[in-house]
């Protein structure tokens, strides 16, 4: 059910760019003009542009795509990711590490965690990822799924397929995933997932895994040594795109593709992976701890392992490394 600060928000939206009595509106909320001046006072520290005059009332200016949790579940139409809780922070020092101490106090499947900016985003490996303020989707979700903990690959390759299928749905950009977990854009980095996982003896208790996607991010601001790696959006179109859309489209896919998980099973999610990767058949190299491997990638097995036929012919079944495209 909408709140009364969700419903004053929608009317204000309504009549976006004029002004809006303040008896107008605590007749239609049935609320005191005190309990609105109490709401507005609040959407404003949220950052949204109101104006407010004793005589005309409350006049809601554009809002640009600010990150805020009503704007994300306006018309999201998902049941369970982004539908009750979304904690949305202007900073935080990773949304990864914020949704795992969320998950481990008990926090339930489809809780979402934004930020605007990361102080310290992580990615695979230790090692960092480049979160700069408005510039990049840093997402992470909480789940709980009925799997062993040997199958939580499945949720990275299932949350690649969603976010290239959010990306390019909103952008129409030539997006594919590089297995396990990067999406690329012209064969730079334009994403990243990242995720963690806590278990029990066989089963899993939660794993939370983090989405980074780079989106108004000009190439003069990405450090020298990311630019000949890592693209952006804005980069890859000229254009600059809503956070909040982007992260909506993502939860419609991520939430769909889930069901299809639960529903039946990760064969057509392992086919959607496949279609949208260019890797199987490819000369790789994949760096391991400690060892390089190069030969042709034959296939993805049903656990998300990437099944390698080396250069002295024999089959290798790698369960984690860095690849790269030879
Ligand atoms: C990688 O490609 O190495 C994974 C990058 C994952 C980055 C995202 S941004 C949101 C979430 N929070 C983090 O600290 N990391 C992930």
């Amino acid at each position: 059910m909408q709140s009364k600060r969700d419903k004053l928000l929608s009317f204000l939206k309504e009549s976006r760019g004029i002004w809006v009595s303040g008896e107008w509106l605590s007749g239609k909320l049935a609320v005191t003009r005190a309990a609105i001046n109490k709401h507005v006072h609040h959407l404003k520290k949220l950052g949204y542009p109101i104006e407010t005059s004793t005589k005309k009332g409350y006049c809601l200016g554009e809002s640009p795509d600010l990150l805020v949790a009503e704007e994300i579940r306006e018309g999201l139409h998902t049941r369970v990711f982004g539908v009750r809780d979304i904690l949305s922070l202007d900073e935080t020092d990773s949304t990864n590490l914020r949704a795992k101490d969320l998950a481990a106090g008990g926090a339930p499947e489809g809780t979402v965690v934004v930020a605007g900016k990361q102080t310290e985003g992580r990615g695979r490996k230790g090692r960092s990822w480049f979160s700069p303020p408005g510039g990049g989707v840093y997402i992470s979700l909480v789940l709980r799924p009925p799997l062993a903990p040997s199958e939580a690959p499945r949720i990275t390759l299932m949350t690649g397929v969603a976010a290239t299928e959010a990306l390019v749905s909103l952008t129409a950009l030539d997006a594919r995933i590089k297995w396990p977990n990067d999406i690329l854009v012209r064969g730079k980095k334009i994403a990243g997932i990242l995720t963690e996982i806590s278990t029990e003896i066989d089963r899993i208790d939660y794993i939370v895994v983090g989405v980074g996607l780079n989106v108004n991010i000009p190439r003069e601001n990405l450090a020298e040594a990311l630019r000949e790696r890592a693209t952006s959006i804005l980069i890859e179109t000229g254009e600059s795109f809503s956070r909040v859309r982007l992260i909506q489209a993502f939860l419609r896919y991520f939430e769909t593709y889930y069901k299809i998980l639960q529903d039946e099973g990760f064969e057509p999610i392992r086919n959607r992976w496949k279609e949208l990767s260019d890797i199987i058949g490819q000369r790789v190299s994949v760096e391991m701890i400690g060892t390089v491997r190069t030969g042709r990638v034959v296939d993805i097995d049903p656990d998300g392992v990437l099944i390698l036929e080396d250069d002295q012919r024999s089959i290798q079944r790698i369960a984690s490394g860095d690849v790269t495209l030879l």
